[in-house]
């Protein structure tokens, strides 16, 4: 990777990433898009940032012109729980948006990663230790654009020579950027709300444990991924990584470690309950380990008392 276009810039990895290879490749090599502009994201205030809709091939393929990237990193997407509330439009975004991305990578020969997630797996799939290769029948929208997606970047490996690369994310955990409309999204959400009012209501049962990792170890990820040597990559897409499984009563009790008196409450959203259902417990990360030395730093412990930690700065909250 020396000069990568980001997709979906402003989203909960985006805003992150951005930031994050600007270091390491330098602020210019690094050309940010999105669909919206927000002057208070450093994204699009510390190095080249361009509008862009990805449903619009025309538009991306000026940018790419424009900019003469290596590489494309393709973010740009709705999360699970929108997908169900908008399903047409979900295909729309998630399939029409990787379909230009994956075109302009075979026309320009860039390296190409976009993630897929374990939405990809569905009621079918082993729920324990789900491995790498395996059953995936989901039966969410998002899930059908995620398998749609890692199939297609098989196919443009293997027909057209793209140095395509992914993972499948587990739900992801930041201070920075929130989530917005994910089925995983009450992991982040209780931290805050543990910080701010001392309890918090999951809408997501108890019992029902999900795959998690703490945002530094997917920015990694990424950029270990992206720089592996082609040749030890037996898949070519979509590994899976975690850095933890989890259900609502084991976070909470984490949390409580730190502020002794959280309380926590259930109220459970039956969509969302029923996309969790249809999820892996725990997924086997060893393909991702063994290929290009894939390892999370933070377990749940480690990742509450960081996150606790950023947030009691970001909020303003003493003590
Ligand atoms: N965090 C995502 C979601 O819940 C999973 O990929 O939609």
């Amino acid at each position: 990777m020396k000069k990568i276009l980001l997709t979906g810039s402003l989203g909960q990895i985006g805003s992150e990433l951005v930031l994050r290879l600007r270091e390491e490749y330098g602020n210019d090599n690094v050309i940010a898009t999105d669909i919206r502009r927000d002057e208070n994201n450093k994204a699009c205030t510390d190095g080249p940032f361009e509008l862009l809709d990805v449903t619009k091939g025309e538009d991306m393929a000026a940018l790419v012109q424009k900019h003469r990237p290596d590489t494309m990193i393709h973010l740009a997407a709705l999360l699970s729980a929108v997908c169900e509330a908008k399903p047409q439009l979900a295909w729309a975004i998630n399939m029409g948006g990787l379909v230009n991305a994956l075109e302009l990578a075979r026309e320009y020969q860039l390296q190409f990663f976009t993630p897929s997630s374990i939405g990809a797996f569905g009621p079918s799939t082993p729920k324990d230790l789900t491995p790498q290769v395996t059953i995936q029948r989901p039966n969410t929208m998002y899930g059908v654009t995620k398998v749609s997606g890692e199939l297609l970047c098989d196919y443009y490996f293997k027909k057209f020579g793209v140095d395509t690369r992914g993972v499948r994310f587990p739900g992801l955990i930041s201070y920075v950027a929130p989530p917005g409309g994910g089925t995983t999204d009450y992991a982040v959400d209780i931290y805050y709300e543990a910080l701010l009012k001392g309890e918090y209501t999951s809408f997501i049962k108890e019992g029902t444990k999900m795959d998690m990792m703490y945002m530094p170890d997917a920015l990694n990820a990424v950029i270990q991924l992206m720089e592996a040597d082609p040749a030890k990559l037996k898949n070519r897409n979509a590994f899976n990584i975690s850095g933890m499984s989890f259900a609502p009563e084991e976070i909470a009790q984490e949390i409580k470690k730190h502020l002794p008196s959280f309380q926590m409450k259930y109220d459970v959203d039956p969509i969302r309950q029923g996309i969790a259902d249809s999820w892996p417990n725990s997924i086997d990360v060893q393909c991702a380990k063994d290929e290009w030395g894939f390892r999370a730093q933070y377990d749940l412990a480690a990742m509450t008392k960081d996150m606790l930690d950023k947030l009691r700065i970001k909020l303003n909250i003493q003590g």
